[in-house]
């Protein structure tokens, strides 16, 4: 385990197989070293600076049947939202008074979002905000659309890959969703000279620790200039209400592992991790990850975007969150920092 370990430090690359070593055999000796290396890396390229994304989720209604999301189109229990062009700008304005220099707008697929509306709020925040980057994670739509949203002024683009098993793909979605049209999006927003975010879930239903090891291998090769993971966390009103959370353990151990892989990936502490345990984001930095992404969603519609039961940060107001999570920060000895924090190299 040892010697895998130092070899993956010293050059970002195992075989699948090795991966897959390392998750099977894994224990807190491997965590520890992997945690320790993880954190001298991060630390070369970033400091202690943890940068801090504005996250608005703009729409809860969503075209798509993914099984393991609670805002799925099949669960007929969500109180369906969409925020007003003029709601998200003054989400902006409002997370930009507080020091965010990134705003990401997240949704579910929903038609209402076309390109012209969504181009227009984005061209919008951009002007009022010239120093600011906007990420979008909109979900998958045609290259024309990533083009033109790119020329809009649309700084980067998160879509987690989920898997990147084929088979795995299409036990977590319906039919209609494909694992090859998701995983070109991904190198069309690369083409299109977007800042890309991959991820995927950790302990996700059928995920089998072969599966771990191809995601790993992906992220080895695609190189994302982002990557978003957290613990799979069971929606009461999908399918997969009775499969069980993933671990922080295992959440923690891969973001390690990540951050060896591909050292100056910008690495969020979720939400998802901030769910599943009390100081799981604090854990989720000590272990490599370098991002952090307080809700600047309006406190009325937070309930409303449950991707999975038990969803933290839905009650608080903004100014709220962004200072919580600076005193969190400030404790393990890491600082928010008020910038744009873009992909280092
Ligand atoms: N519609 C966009 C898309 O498909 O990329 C963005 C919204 S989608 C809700 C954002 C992410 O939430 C997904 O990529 C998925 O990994 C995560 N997610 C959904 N349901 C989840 C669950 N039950 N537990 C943990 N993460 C979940
Ligand atoms: Fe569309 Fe989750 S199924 S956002």
């Amino acid at each position: 385990m040892q010697n895998l370990i130092h070899k993956l430090a010293a050059s970002h690359s195992l075989e699948i197989q090795e991966y897959e070593f390392l998750i099977k055999n894994r224990n807190d000796e491997a965590a520890k070293l992997l945690r320790k290396l993880a954190d001298k890396t991060r630390r070369e390229i970033y400091g202690t600076d943890v940068y801090v994304r504005g996250l608005i989720e703009i729409s809860n209604i969503c075209c798509n049947d993914c099984l393991y999301c609670g805002i799925r189109r099949s669960n007929t229990n969500c109180e369906r939202y969409r925020l007003t062009p003029e709601q998200i700008l003054s989400c902006a304005d409002e997370g930009y008074e507080l020091g965010f220099r990134t705003f990401v707008l997240q949704g579910g697929e929903d038609s209402f979002f076309t390109d012209d509306v969504l181009g227009g709020i984005v061209r919008e925040i951009k002007s009022h905000h010239s120093d600011c980057a906007v990420t979008l994670s909109m979900g998958e739509r045609s290259f024309e659309s990533y083009k033109f949203l790119r020329e809009c002024g649309a700084d980067r683009y998160l879509l987690r890959h989920e898997t990147a098993d084929k088979e795995h793909y299409s036990k977590l979605h319906p039919a209609s969703m494909s694992f090859e049209n998701r995983i070109q999006c991904l190198y069309e927003l690369r083409s299109l000279g977007y800042q890309v975010g991959c991820g995927f879930m950790v302990e996700s239903p059928f995920q089998t620790e072969k599966n771990l090891a191809q995601d790993l291998k992906f992220i080895e090769e695609f190189k994302p200039d982002m990557c978003g993971i957290g613990p799979f966390i069971p929606h009461k009103e999908t399918p997969f209400k009775n499969f069980p959370a993933g671990t922080v353990e295992l959440t923690c151990y891969l973001l390690s592992i990540i951050r060896l892989i591909h050292p100056p990936v910008l690495l969020p502490a979720t939400t998802a991790l901030g769910t599943i345990h009390p100081t799981g984001r604090e854990l989720g930095i000590m272990s490599g990850a370098n991002v952090v992404m307080p809700n600047l969603s309006p406190v009325n519609v937070r309930k409303k975007y449950e991707l999975y039961d038990n969803k933290i940060c839905t009650g608080e107001e903004s100014a709220q969150c962004r200072g919580c999570l600076s005193n969190r920060m400030k404790k393990i000895g890491y600082e928010i920092v008020t910038a744009r924090g873009d992909v280092k190299s």
